[in-house]
């Protein structure tokens, strides 16, 4: 099949009508970039219900790290399929939510034994995060950092700090909540140098924070993301994680790494914690876990996850069909596809630089894996932000056939499935550079 292949104005006339009943009857909360209407997917190539076919950056959200429709994945969902689709792993048991604990207990970069607790997305992953740190410590608060996403239910989005209309209208938010800046390092928060700084922006956890406003001895969990997705795809250097851990032991904090996004393979390791080689207490999975089926996971040190029956349970949580899908992904992951990842990611990287070369709007390219981003400016002395630059590139590739999401106010995210080769790279470099061209005039 030739991707991209584009027969049609965008939207075709059967995404349109599509679109319409969409208008009339779904919940007007979505966030909608352009008109894509899907009818089927392979690997990293989606045909649109009017035979346009494009090639897959976005993956779903950073969600089908398999790509559209693997075999292993059809195949273990099929199968689990026909022998039950529910029990509830809450009042009942079953092997595969059994074989992936014990899976998780050997990839989560937790030494020493881990429990998993099962859920349906990466907020409830988090929200077990949150109560599993109150509980284990008996203390109410918790940190988490400014730009960062964690989710919508009403604690996890009393972390989310990342664009204030996912707050607006719904306060008051959780108590016990405190922001402190992240290590955007191209947009350093207090003025310094990436080259000579030593993740100083932390200070202020510990000179302000602490002083100020809340006690270490009360302070449950600090919940980061090794790699802020909807922010922007910022890359934490591996100091700041080293010196967050440094900072959270002596006061018996723990610290929560939320790699719903990060996770799974997309930075080429299977946490995008593991290149700093910090050990968290806690790692809060979704998005990539199930190659799509939805499944959440909050992974924590064995004797952490030590609370009674009754204390937290899902219906849903860890559906056997999730599980299995879970457990072929798994194994995908870890024979070939991290591999992949960390390889085009490497070569997806470079091409993105380059073309930083001859277009002005590029102020910054970062990423691990395949998952990149790249974020637009006026300018590249202020650092304006180009926002609406940004929307318009994003539907530029749209309409030439490429799939990609905006993160963060200005930066184009690139997170495709984990199966995409270095050619396709390569076209989605060549269709991002005429999109580009394109904005510029
Ligand atoms: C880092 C992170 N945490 C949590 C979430 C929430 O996941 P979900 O939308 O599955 O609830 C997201 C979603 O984008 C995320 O990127």
């Amino acid at each position: 099949m030739a991707v991209p292949d584009i027969k049609t104005a965008l939207p075709g006339p059967k995404a349109k009508a599509l679109i319409d009943r969409d208008k009339a009857f779904v919940s007007p909360s979505y966030t909608r970039g352009y008109p894509l209407v899907i009818e089927r997917g392979t690997g990293a190539t989606v045909e649109d219900v009017d035979g346009n076919v494009f090639l897959d950056c976005a993956a779903g959200i950073a969600v089908n790290s398999t790509g559209h429709a693997h075999p292993e994945v059809v195949r273990a969902v099929t199968e689990q399929a026909g022998k039950f689709l529910h029990m509830s792993g809450t009042d009942f048991y079953y092997e595969p939510q059994v074989r992936l604990a014990e899976e998780l207990a050997a990839i989560v970069p937790i030494a020493g034994g881990v429990r998993s607790f099962f859920g349906n997305s990466g907020t409830e992953a988090v929200e077990a995060c949150i109560k599993l740190s109150r509980y284990a410590t008996g203390r109410d608060n918790i940190i988490a950092f400014l730009g960062g996403f964690h989710g919508r239910t009403m604690g996890s989005l009393s972390l989310t700090a990342s664009k204030a209309i996912q707050r607006r209208g719904f306060g008051p938010m959780m108590p016990g909540v405190y922001h402190a800046p992240y290590a955007d390092c191209y947009r350093c928060p207090i003025g310094l140098k990436p080259e000579t700084c030593a993740a100083e922006c932390l200070d202020f956890i510990d000179h302000q924070l602490f002083v100020h406003l809340v006690s270490p001895d009360e302070v449950a969990a600090i919940v980061v993301e090794p790699i802020q997705g909807e922010g922007g795809y910022i890359v934490a250097p591996d100091q700041f994680l080293q010196k967050l851990r440094e900072l959270t032991r002596p006061h018996g904090i723990l610290l929560v790494a939320d790699e719903v996004q990060s996770g799974m393979g997309r930075s080429g390791r299977m946490f995008a914690i593991e290149f700093s080689g910090v050990e968290p207490d806690m790692v809060a999975i979704a998005k990539g876990i199930a190659s799509g089926l939805p499944l959440g996971v909050a992974s924590a040190r064995a004797g952490l996850m030590a609370w009674p029956p009754g204390a937290h349970a899902s219906t849903f949580g860890g559906n056997p069909v999730s599980c299995a899908a879970a457990l072929a992904t798994i194994n995908l992951l870890r024979t070939q596809l991290m591999a992949n990842a960390a390889d085009v990611g490497a070569h997806m990287l470079a091409g993105l630089t380059q073309l930083a070369g001859k277009h002005p709007l590029i102020g910054d390219v970062r990423g691990r894996g395949l998952m990149i981003g790249v974020e637009l400016v006026r300018d590249r002395e202020t650092k304006e932000r180009a926002t609406d630059e940004r929307d318009a590139v994003v539907n530029a590739a749209f309409r030439r056939g490429l799939l990609v999401l905006g993160a963060g106010k200005n930066a184009i995210r690139f997170s495709p499935p984990l199966v995409l080769t270095r050619d396709q790279a390569d076209i989605a470099v060549r269709i991002f550079d005429e999109s580009l061209q394109e904005v510029r005039r």
